[in-house]
């Protein structure tokens, strides 16, 4: 079996990477330089050549402020992309397995979401992706959409290299404690997507996936703070004295009933796998 990830160079495209190398399965890695994703013809060709059996798709438009000005490229790789995927992949055999987010939701509810939960994304980054799962879908219903929320690692841009480099430089920041959701460990949900793409008899459709529990950004960056020993007060501010370009949910908790059952995971707490995280880097500096 060849399993192809696309978004090679992205924060999990490289928490992927790390974990195939303890695994027999062969993989192939695109980056959007090697294989645009916009390209038909040479997606066709590359499937066929390398014998694709299954395709995990990591790539996205993730720049979420970005895109509130960034329409057109947001919604083409966002939607048009995901769906021209679906349409080779359903045509050639290939099972796709794809990324969506947390951002569908508006924010509005207080309890954790589940799958079949109402979605009314508030920033255009929200908009394209989950036009993208429903095209997707519409096209190729045994396909997989994976929802994840505040995805982390230590590579690349996200909200603990951030931390941890706010924490070096300044003594004081301000995060907001009015958004709650769940972090999630890039190479937790790196885990969860091979174990998918080995389970043929998958049902298509919607699942939800972050690290359990639940928690503002404040109290996640008092955490990064702690675990780091880093001398940075972290200040509670409201979301309103944080303007972003994009609206964000406020609450986005991912129920993750459907995806323990199907797969029979036990999923990390968010705690424990951020002070995993964080040991690692700390060992092996
Ligand atoms: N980051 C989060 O907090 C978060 C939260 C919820 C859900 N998600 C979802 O999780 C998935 C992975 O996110 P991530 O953090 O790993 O994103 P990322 O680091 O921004 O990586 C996305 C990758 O997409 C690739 N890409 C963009 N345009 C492309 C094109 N035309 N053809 C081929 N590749 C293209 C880029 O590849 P190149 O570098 O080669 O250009 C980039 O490396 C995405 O679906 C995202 O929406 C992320």
């Amino acid at each position: 079996m060849v399993i192809w990830v696309t978004g090679a160079k992205g924060q999990l495209g490289q928490c992927l990477q790390q974990i195939a190398k303890t695994q027999k399965t062969k993989f192939v890695w695109t980056s959007s330089s090697e294989l645009p994703l916009t390209d038909e013809e040479r997606i066709v060709q590359f499937i066929e050549q390398q014998q694709i059996k299954v395709c995990i798709n990591t790539s996205a438009y993730t720049a979420v402020d970005a895109a509130e000005n960034d329409v057109y490229q947001s919604f083409l790789l966002n939607c048009c992309v995901p769906n021209l995927l679906a349409r080779i992949c359903k045509q050639h055999g290939v099972r796709l397995i794809h990324c969506s987010t947390d951002f569908v939701f508006d924010g509005y509810a207080n309890t954790p979401l589940q799958e079949t939960h109402t979605t009314t994304p508030g920033s255009i980054y929200g908009q394209s992706k989950r036009r993208g799962e429903e095209l997707l879908l519409q096209t190729y219903p045994e396909a997989i959409v994976v929802r994840t929320s505040w995805l982390y690692s230590l590579v690349g841009k996200n909200f603990l290299t951030t931390m941890r480099r706010l924490g070096r430089e300044r003594s004081e920041i301000g995060v907001v404690y009015d958004q709650i959701g769940t972090p999630t460990c890039a190479p937790d949900l790196a885990q969860v997507l091979l174990i998918m793409a080995q389970r043929a008899d998958m049902n298509g459709g919607i699942y939800h996936y972050s690290n359990e529990g639940a928690v503002s950004w404040y109290d996640f960056a008092v955490a990064i703070m702690k675990l780091e020993s880093l001398q940075c007060t972290v200040k509670p501010i409201l979301t309103k004295d944080y303007p972003t370009p994009a609206k964000r949910p406020a609450y986005s908790v991912l129920d993750k009933s459907k995806i323990k059952a199907a797969l029979g995971i036990v999923i990390p707490h968010w705690q424990d796998s951020l002070e995993k995280c964080i040991r690692e880097t700390i060992d092996s500096e």
